[in-house]
Formats: C-alpha cells, structure tokens, sequence
C-alpha cells in the first residue's frame, strides 16, 4: 500500500515537473526571435501519462491515432528534455526523406549496430563515409545486376523444393528461413561460404541480432562478441585466399573486394567483412518475413490466389514451364501481392531522424511550423501506410489497390509508400528483394498445390521485425500447373 502511494506521488511530482519546463521551453520559443512560425502542437504534462497508457495497453499504432485525431499531422510528444515530432502522412514527410545528412540525420539509435557490424562501416564512421560505402550497396544490387542473379536464385529454390516430396506439411517459417540462408549464401556471400560453412555462418550470425542492450556486459553480449570474431575469421580467411590467388568471383563479396572510394583507396579487409554483415543483416530477416507473410496472405484468400495462378498460367502459356527472367519482368500481380503484404507488414515499422538545422513544414491544411534543432523526428510508418485518405479501406489486403487505374501510393504522393523508406536513405536492396520472393513465390505455386493449415498468423510485436507469431502450417501435394488447368476460387 505505501508503495503503490510513492508511485503515485512519484508519477504527479514527474508530471509537475514535466509540465513547468515545458512552459519554460514554450516561452523561450515565443521570444527566440529566428522563431518565425509556431512549433508543432505539444502533447505535454499530464496527458504524456494518458499516451503513456494508450501506447502499453492499445499499443503504438492506437496513441498515434489518438493525438492525429485530436492534434493533426505534426506534432510534438515532449517528455523531459526528449521532444519527438511525428510527421503522419505523404503531405508533412518530405525533408524527413530527403533533407542532408547535416540537415537530419539518420544516425539515431543505431549506434547499437556498431559491436555488430564493426567500427569500420555504417554508423562507426564519418557521414560522407558511410555514403560512399552505400554508394557500393547500391551498384551491387541495383535492377540491371538483377538479371545476372535470377539463375541462381531459381537453381537454390529448384533443388530446396525437389527435397519436399509428392506431399507433406511444413512449417514455412522454418523452410523459407531455411531457403533464403541459402539464397543470401550462393547470390552474396557466395560459393565458398555456401558450400562449406552455411550453418556455421548462420548459426553465428543469429548471436548478432536482436540484443536490447548492446553496450551492456552481459553473457549475450559477450556471445555476441565472440560469434562477431569468428564470423570476421571466417570471410578474412575467404577474402585474403582471393587476393593471394588472384582468384575472382561472380558474387557480391568479390564487389566489396574491388570497390575503391572516391579518392581510390581499396577498402581493407575489415570493410569487406563490415560491408557484407551490414548487407546479410538487412536483407536477409527482412527478406524471410515477408515471404512467410506474403504466403500466408496469399493462401488466405481463395479469390487473390486465384488471381496469381491465372498469371501464372498466362505466363507458362508465353514462355514455356521455364520461366525465365523475363517473365519474372511481367508478374505484376504477384509483384503487387508482396506490395500489399508489406503496407500491412513493414519490416521496419517505425523510422527515425534527428533534426539538427531548424525547418518549416506545411500541413496538407496549410498550417505551417517549424521544428527546431534537436528534435528527434518520427515517421511511423505502420501508420502511415494505413491512412484511409490515401488507402481505401485500409485494414483490407486488397493487392489490386496498386493495379491500372488505382495506384493508391503514387495518387497519394512521393511518400504515400515508404516500407522500403524513401530518399536519401531508400533500402538499396528492393529490387534484390523482390525477385527472391516472386521466384519463390512462383515456384511454389507452379509446383504445388498449398493450403494453410494453421490460422491465420497474429504478428508477434516482441521481436524486432514482427514476423507471423507460432509456426505456420501449410500442407503440400505436388502438381505441375498447365495452362489448360481450371483454376478454382
Ligand atoms: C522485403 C525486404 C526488405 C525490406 C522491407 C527492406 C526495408 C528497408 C528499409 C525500410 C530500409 C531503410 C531503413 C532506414 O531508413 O532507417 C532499408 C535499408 C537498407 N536495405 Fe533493405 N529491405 C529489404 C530487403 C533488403 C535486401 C534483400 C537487401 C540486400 C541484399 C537490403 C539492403 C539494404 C541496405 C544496404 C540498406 C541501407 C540503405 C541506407 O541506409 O542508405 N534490403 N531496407
């Protein structure tokens, strides 16, 4: 009892607080005489404890929509000395994708990444660094390397599903994670780790991720350190044997070998390694939890599968059983299945930037204000992507909404869409991402016949990416889809 009245206490003493010296910070705004617009309405006091409750009993997404309602597309969540601006919507987003990086930087929070991808890359080094090292992401997976990677994608996902037999039950989650280590192994890593040392790689890869303190000595962190060495002992021993024999490969891994920065330096070993984890752990996970979320949404719906064989049929019609990389090029349908699955499914559900040189930003309405220096912006985009001025009925997974004549994202603007971000810091890998899972998705939908066999998933909000939560059952029969097959809704 006396200690449920110390937190009482306790919480309206911290309110108090919070709510002088959010008027003293309002005053010092007000007569700031470069302050020529209003700051965004704040959520302040003792309503920071009302939102505080929203968000552990209803969660984000519910306190989000609760302040756009009562406040508008800008506003500020001010708690002690943080001040979090939210930009809700395509209308307010713009210089959060596009400002520089001396404008807004992107760096917030992923300090955490340096112990597990090395002091040598991304948030351990300078800027204009860390850009030119993007720069080399970017020429490895951009849309016209694509090609060169469609055969060994569709030879790993040929042989992985020649394993399963005329017929079974599978858990997906484990057999698309199984198929993607294998596809990141041949297309990035490459030949030596994919014959050799897959598992092993993987199996340390795992003690990287999803460590909340990364800076704490804990017994995980120190697995982490240890996994972290081996892993740079095993590519150093694959990058320094091609140097030594001048010996060249048709992978990802080679590229980072090769890149020099723009003043030519080659990058060292420790880049290379750097450049690679940073690379398998963007991709990979990502990769893996939305194609478990793209099948389950696909076995869901008789009448949306239905759609993608028929596309299917018309393509084996044009092309052959083969399907080779330019039919790959026209499956729009299933493309926009995978688009659908991650409005509803961004892998990353909430981005975040630091503003360091004041801006002013206009709502769709016309209001304007200006965000100051200092404030951490926020662009949720689990959100975003479900705003029913931009999205018809939003809570549905409805593919065709990205189909001629709809095009919701581009009708709703440059940021309509952002689950690969936008701007300056666009994921690099989209392109790369789509293909594996159309080849997979393909593939499977040509060569069996899938049923979901567990309920649909719930997404499991306590891991890092919300991927489908328990196993995902489905069960399989072998077929080969003809063109001359009726398909049924
Ligand atoms: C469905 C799969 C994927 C999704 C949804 C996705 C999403 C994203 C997002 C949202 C970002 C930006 C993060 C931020 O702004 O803080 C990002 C960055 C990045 N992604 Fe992806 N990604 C996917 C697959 C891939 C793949 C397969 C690769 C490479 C093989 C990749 C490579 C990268 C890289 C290198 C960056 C850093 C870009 C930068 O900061 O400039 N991604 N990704």
């Amino acid at each position: 009892m006396d200690m449920t009245n110390d937190i009482v206490w306790l919480t309206i003493a911290l309110a108090s607080i919070t709510v002088v010296i959010t008027k003293a910070k309002r005053k010092t705004a007000k007569l700031d005489p470069k302050c020529i617009r209003m700051p965004p309405p704040a959520v302040k006091g003792l309503s920071i404890i009302r939102i505080l409750h929203t968000l552990l009993t209803k969660g984000l997404q519910q306190m989000i929509h609760d302040q756009y309602k009562k406040l508008g597309s800008v506003f500020t969540v001010r708690f002690f000395r943080m001040k979090a601006t939210f930009l809700i919507g395509p209308e307010v987003s713009a210089h959060f994708y596009q400002g520089t990086d001396y404008e807004i930087s992107n760096g917030v929070g992923l300090e955490f990444t340096v112990p597990m991808l090395g002091k040598e890359v991304g948030y351990g080094v300078d800027s204009a660094t860390r850009n030119e090292q993007f720069r080399v992401f970017y020429d490895v997976l951009k849309p016209s390397k694509l090609r060169s990677h469609y055969g060994s994608i569709l030879q790993e996902v040929e042989e992985y599903f020649e394993k399963w037999g005329h017929q079974g039950i599978v858990d997906l989650k484990q057999e698309l994670n199984q198929l993607l280590m294998l596809i990141s192994g041949r297309c990035l890593l490459g030949k030596q780790v994919r014959e050799k040392m897959l598992d092993e790689f993987f199996t340390l890869f795992q003690e990287l991720t999803d460590k909340f303190f990364p800076y704490v000595p804990t017994p995980a962190t120190r697995r982490r350190d240890i996994a972290r060495a081996k892993l740079s002992e095993m590519l150093t021993e694959i990058v320094r044997s091609r140097k030594e024999y001048s010996h060249v490969e048709n992978d990802v891994l080679q590229n980072f070998i090769d890149f020099k920065y723009s003043d030519g330096r080659s990058t060292t070993e420790s880049e290379v390694i750097g450049l690679m984890i940073t690379l398998i752990l963007a991709g990979k996970h990502t990769s893996t939890i939305t194609s478990i979320w793209t099948g389950a949404h696909l076995l869901a719906s008789a009448r949306i599968l239905k759609s993608v064989l028929v596309e299917q049929k018309i393509l084996i019609s044009k092309y052959g059983d083969h399907l080779d990389y330019n039919a790959f090029l026209e499956m729009d349908t299933l493309h926009n299945c995978i688009k659908e699955t991650l409005r509803i499914h961004p892998p990353v559900a909430i981005f975040r930037r630091k503003v360091h040189k004041n801006f002013i930003v206009q709502t769709k309405d016309g209001i304007e204000y200006e965000i100051h220096s200092g404030h951490t912006l926020v662009s949720p985009v689990i959100f975003n992507n479900n705003l029913p001025h931009i999205y018809k009925d939003p809570d549905v997974y409805d593919p065709d909404r990205f189909g001629p004549g709809r095009e919701e994202d581009r009708v709703g603007g440059k940021f309509a869409y952002t689950s690969f971000s936008g701007g300056r810091h666009a994921c690099k890998g989209e392109s790369f991402a789509y293909l594996q899972i159309k080849v997979i998705w393909s593939y499977l939908l040509r060569n069996f016949e899938l049923k979901l066999e567990s309920p649909f998933p719930d997404p499991d909000w306590t891991k890092l990416v919300a991927e489908p939560k328990g196993r995902v059952m489905v069960s399989y029969k072998k077929r080969l889809l003809a063109t001359t097959e009726v398909v049924h809704a």
